[in-house]
């Protein structure tokens, strides 16, 4: 970031975030303060979170291994943080709260615990953290719904016709393609009357909405600290304590084991006993700023109040839908329908636009940070744009002719923290880029779009 200056934001709300004030260069000339329209990628960190962790930092010491008193703290707060989130996540009494490294580090932790045998219910639709962890398991792959009604139906039929043994549905809560919020209560009731167990992957659900893990009687929750406000490396994995105490460790290792001996055949073996709560399954050093930069994060969404955040959040849904119904242009993807509820994630792609070029414009030309291509969510991308083919076209190029399917898409999400201003820029920038084209030229670069430093005018669109 050669011209950007990188501040903090001085706003006191407890929701306020970093990097509000951060300046970035246009290749047209001149700065402009960035507008982070990527949040469901990674979202800016609180400043509550920040501060939090700023205050720790100097008290920062060894978890579960060291006698001195920066230590016995480190390990109190770790262990306090785990009660925070068990407490945030509304877990029954019995449930484990395991520290991860993210949603598909969770998710992969819950995929190695399985009993043998189990079968994995999965729709296509989901991303490739909920969608590849199960691979050498029996799986049946479930086709993308039309409704959420439908979710519910297709889930009921396969699990009826499915073989006696242990099931588990993945679900995602909130799609991160296109933002729809999915029927998960009523998932987890078809799931439990056919004996499944329910894991629900709420890497975009829990940034913008309640999360109560008994209320929507799910089996576990997974989701990542960078896109709930606190990126520092550590995410979540909670629920039913059996399966992860039944299973060998996910990782072996010390703060896994609770004893270990040589053994007795004296070939070299060694005997463990393993712990079977949580540390069971977090071997190695335990990433305590990333566990209570979590916590903290938890705290502040909970003082703040998700109820003032989903206002918030659906008046900006709102004005942006609203923006870009009038570009006749632009196709906002969705699988649920124009009237699904959503969380503030937004796909779309733009009759005979690359869309990476098109974010590519968007960045250089306007100081808008959003994301392009396929978004981890390959199978679910082909059936929202009927395309087989997942090559982008090269850079200025359209992707699809007028009238033709695209083959790659533009993310645009947001969330605490976003002012009006990045919203309106973002509309304005799209009707002006769809109606003049780009001021720029582009090439790839890498297989990405980026400015032509070369160039020094504008070279249009296409
Ligand atoms: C719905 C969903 N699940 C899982 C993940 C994986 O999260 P992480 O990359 O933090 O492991 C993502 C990331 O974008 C996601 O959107």
């Amino acid at each position: 970031m050669s011209s950007a200056s990188a501040t903090t934001a001085t706003c006191t709300s407890s929701l306020s975030v970093l990097g509000r004030d951060v300046r970035v260069p246009l290749v047209t000339g001149g700065e402009v303060t960035y507008a982070a329209l990527d949040y469901a990628a990674s979202a800016p960190a609180l400043q509550k979170v920040w501060d939090d962790v700023a205050a720790y930092a100097p008290y920062y010491g060894s978890v579960h291994r060291g006698a001195g008193y920066l230590s016995q703290l480190s390990t109190d707060l770790f262990e306090q943080s785990r009660a925070t989130v068990a407490e945030f996540l509304g877990c029954r009494e019995d449930d484990q709260v395991v520290f991860t490294r993210a949603t598909t580090d969770s998710l992969n932790l819950l995929a190695s615990v399985l009993p043998e045998g189990t079968r994995v219910f999965v729709f296509e639709t989901e991303h490739h953290a909920s969608l590849l962890p199960w691979r050498g398991r029996a799986t049946t792959f479930l086709d993308a719904p039309r409704s959420p009604r439908q979710a519910v139906t297709v889930l009921e039929e396969a699990l009826r016709a499915a073989p006696e043994g242990p099931k588990l549905v993945c679900v995602t809560g909130a799609s991160n393609v296109t933002g729809e919020i999915w029927p998960v209560r009523e998932l987890a009731a078809v799931a439990h009357r056919f004996g499944a167990r329910i894991v629900l992957d709420a890497a975009q659900l829990a940034p913008h909405h309640p999360v109560d893990i008994a209320a929507l009687d799910v089996d576990w929750v997974a989701f990542s600290g960078h896109k709930l406000y606190a990126p520092f490396g550590a995410g979540v994995l909670a629920g039913r304590a059996d399966w992860l105490r039944e299973a060998e460790p996910y990782l072996a290792g010390g703060g896994a084991s609770r004893k270990v001996v040589r053994g007795a055949e004296g070939n070299g073996a060694v005997e463990v006993e393993w712990h079977t709560n949580a540390a069971r399954h977090e071997a190695g050093s335990p990433n305590v700023i990333g566990a209570y930069a979590i916590a903290s994060a938890c705290r502040a969404l909970t003082e703040a109040g998700f109820d003032a955040l989903l206002r918030r959040e659906r008046e900006l849904i709102g004005r942006l839908c609203a923006g870009l119904a009038e570009v006749p242009e632009v196709k906002v993807l969705s699988l649920f329908g124009e009237d699904a509820d959503r969380v503030g994630v937004l796909s779309f792609v733009v009759e005979g636009w690359n869309s990476s070029h098109f974010a590519a414009a968007l960045s250089a030309e306007y100081g808008i940070g959003v994301r392009d291509g396929l978004f981890c969510a390959h199978p679910l991308l082909r059936t929202l744009l009927g395309a087989e083919e997942q090559e982008p076209g090269e850079c200025g190029a359209p992707e699809a002719a007028p009238g033709e399917k695209s083959l790659n898409a533009v993310r645009v999400s947001f969330g605490a923290g976003t002012p009006d201003e990045h919203i309106e820029r973002f509309v304005r920038a799209v009707k002006e880029l769809v109606r003049d084209g780009a001021r720029w030229s582009y090439r790839t670069e890498d297989g990405r779009c980026v400015p032509d430093r070369g160039a020094d005018s504008a070279a249009g669109q296409g």
